[in-house]
């Protein structure tokens, strides 16, 4: 680990940001370590039908609306690499997932009942020449059948539509998830589970984790 910064010089760094801006990638660090793949996981039914107009990566606010998502701000951020180790720039990272209500950014989740229009529901960043990412988000919730998770698709020179999903530990419905369950091999289960830590540098009740991907 060594010439590593700490999380918490990396949060330090990148704390500033305000709502509705492009967050900066200034001061993550990047992984020394070769990688495993990525386990990949299914696209799911509810990639957006309709992209929206504000496509950042701050996923709490919307451009042209004034309130703030519904849920626990979460910053997830991390490392594109290829099985190589070596960082992958200039690839487009994109997530997606349901807003605190448990509803997508879909019109076949739409009007199923309460839905959050102040929370983005997608979202994209290009990694760095480090291959670094980040996005501000919230918390993902769990809706029925699922636990909580995060949808990301990677796409870039080499690599096509690389999809997979981001867990975050602790969840008790992680242990009987189908999707989450395909993957049995317990270092490749434990690469799609993220721990969430408090990161009060981010706001008050804000959390942070780190999802490195791995594509090939
Ligand atoms: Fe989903």
């Amino acid at each position: 680990m060594s010439g590593l910064v700490t999380r918490r010089h990396i949060l330090r760094r990148t704390a500033g940001f305000t709502a509705g801006s492009v967050i900066s990638f200034t001061g993550l660090s990047a992984s020394a370590t070769t990688p495993n793949l990525t386990p990949r996981q299914p696209l799911g039914p509810f990639y957006p039908d309709k992209l929206p107009l504000d496509r950042d990566n701050d996923l709490l606010s919307v451009n042209g609306r004034t309130g703030r998502a519904f849920g626990q701000p979460t910053d997830i951020y991390g490392q594109v690499r290829g099985l190589d180790g070596k960082p992958l720039g200039g690839v487009t990272v994109e997530i997606w997932q349901c807003d605190a209500f448990g509803r997508y950014l879909h019109s076949r989740d739409a009007g199923r009942g309460r839905s959050d229009k102040n929370f983005q529901g997608y979202g994209r960043a290009v990694s760095d020449n480090e291959g670094l990412y980040r996005f501000r988000t919230i918390k993902p919730v769990a809706y029925p059948g699922r636990t909580p998770h995060i949808h990301f698709l990677v796409n870039g020179d080499g690599i096509q539509r690389f999809v997979t999903q981001m867990y975050v530990e602790g969840e008790p419905q992680n242990l009987r998830d189908g999707l989450l369950n395909q993957v049995s091999d317990p270092e490749q289960r434990k690469s799609l589970i993220v721990p969430l830590t408090p990161s009060p540098e981010l706001g008050e009740s804000a959390l942070s984790g780190r999802f490195d991907i791995t594509v090939g």
